[in-house]
């Protein structure tokens, strides 16, 4: 069921229903490619942050936070090659108005020659020559708009990185190998988005720059794509829909000496997609700083007397990309037995469902809903659980599972005699009474293993 062809669908309408992803200004008639996150898409995607930075920066004693600005020196984008080489060919026609990009399957013949035909209305000889379309976004800075203010919205964060190189390590006093990591916001202008939150024009990214001693570089990065595959895998993500790619020369970006993706397998027309990119930038963007700047980025290395510039293996994922992947994983529509609905599940991994439990009173008298108030109230100091008692307890369960809530905790009649109460498991729907004191404890347990 997972890979049906319209779970894309599904997810879109769910995702909005239930207040995971709505359209940007969708009151106007929507941006395009550009997504808002609701209460519960929110809680994912921060969910998903909170695991890579632990991962990458809390966990490790080699790796340092960043968070840098989005609007850099602009001729940070003309020394990392952005300018130039961040650039895709690009064909207007000029009868429909649409665009292509020049390598697009669809398009037949050579563009701007007669023969050239436009996959949206048929017309022949109307493309126009390809010509090189840059990706970045622009802006100004300060009141005046001339070429001398423009500054670029980033296209990576890895930047951000690369010219606090030495502010980092000279302030931490880290030693070569280690990591600067940072998550934010980037931008491209891409003349193909689409696919939901798959490829945006404003969206995530979590990057970690690892700075190594030239010719250790393999090594670590042959280190980094297991690490990162392994960090994928802890999400749920199902092993058969996730694999390797390598890059062939003729897909490697500008500053990539190597290139592994993960791709994730999204099923129907996406099929398997990059989530992550792991890249061995060697030393490419150090010395175009370096040159640009002409301040010297080397690494003093005390024990041998030694200055040179580290390597970089960058491992960059789409925080809006991995959501995405989490859900359409989870995704499932089930039949219950003795039941004549089926039930929709998000069977995210605990560790990342937006709410923890559901807490729910069987009925809405006899005491109940006051004790289950009381348990709410106080789970919620430390998860993030839903009151419900709202409608028959089938479909209050319903409506937790379709959101990837895990636990369902329900107060019976017995639990006003006994202090315990039930536990439902999302997946095996199994119950279990709990003493209603040793809540805390059991759902923190079940949601750390
Ligand atoms: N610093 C290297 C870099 O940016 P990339 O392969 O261009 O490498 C890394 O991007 C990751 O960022 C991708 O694997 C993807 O998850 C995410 N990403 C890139 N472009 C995106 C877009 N337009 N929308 C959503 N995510 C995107």
């Amino acid at each position: 069921m997972p890979n049906h062809p319209d779970v894309m669908e599904k997810l879109v309408s769910l995702a909005k229903r239930r207040g995971f992803i709505f359209q940007s200004s969708e009151i106007y008639g929507g941006t395009g490619s550009v997504w808002d996150y609701g209460p519960l898409g929110v809680e994912l995607k921060r969910n998903l942050k909170d695991r890579w930075w632990h991962a990458m920066v809390r966990a490790r004693n080699d790796i340092e936070g960043l968070d840098a600005a989005i609007l850099m020196h602009p001729r940070v984008w003309e020394a990392s090659g952005h300018v130039s080489g961040f650039v895709d060919p690009l064909v207007d026609c000029r009868n429909c108005k649409k665009r292509f990009r020049a390598d697009d399957p669809r398009v037949k013949g050579t563009p701007g020659t007669p023969d050239a035909q436009c996959p949206a209305c048929g017309m022949k000889g109307t493309l126009s020559e390809a010509r090189q379309f840059n990706l970045m976004f622009k802006t100004f800075m300060g009141p005046v708009e001339d070429s001398a203010s423009v500054v670029y919205l980033r296209p990576e964060t890895a930047q951000g990185i690369y010219v606090n190189f030495l502010n980092v390590q000279q302030s931490t006093r880290q030693k070569v190998p280690f990591g600067i990591a940072q998550i934010g916001k980037a931008f491209r202008n891409e003349i193909t988005p689409g696919n939901f939150i798959f490829r945006t024009r404003e969206f995530e990214q979590m990057e970690m720059q690892f700075f190594v001693e030239p010719g250790t570089d393999m090594k670590w990065f042959e280190y980094w794509k297991e690490q990162r595959m392994d960090w994928h895998r802890s999400l749920g993500l199902a092993e058969h829909r996730l694999q390797f790619h390598e890059h062939t020369k003729e897909e490697l970006a500008h500053y990539a000496r190597a290139a592994f993706d993960v791709q994730f397998d999204f099923g129907g027309t996406l099929g398997f997609q990059e989530i992550e990119g792991v890249h061995n930038r060697g030393d490419f963007d150090l010395s175009q700083h370096q040159q640009s700047s002409g301040k010297k980025l080397e690494y003093f290395d005390q024990p041998n007397n030694r200055r040179y510039l580290p390597y970089v293996v960058e491992t960059s994922v789409g925080a809006d990309r991995t959501a995405l992947a989490v859900l359409v994983n989870g995704y499932r529509e089930e039949a219950v037995e003795g039941e004549s609905e089926g039930r929709t599940v998000l069977g995210l991994h605990p560790s990342i469902a937006p709410i923890k439990a559901g807490v729910f009173p069987l009925v809405k008298k006899d005491g109940m809903p006051e004790m289950a108030h009381r348990i709410a109230d106080d789970l919620r100091q430390t998860l993030p659980v839903f009151y419900d008692d709202s409608g028959a307890i089938g479909r209050r369960y319903r409506r937790q599972d379709e959101v990837g809530t895990p636990f369902g905790i329900t107060i019976d009649g017995e639990s006003l005699t006994n202090a315990t109460v039930t536990v439902r498991d999302r997946d095996t729907l199994k119950q279990e009474r709990v003493e209603a004191g040793q809540l805390k404890d059991f759902l923190t347990r079940k949601l750390t293993t």
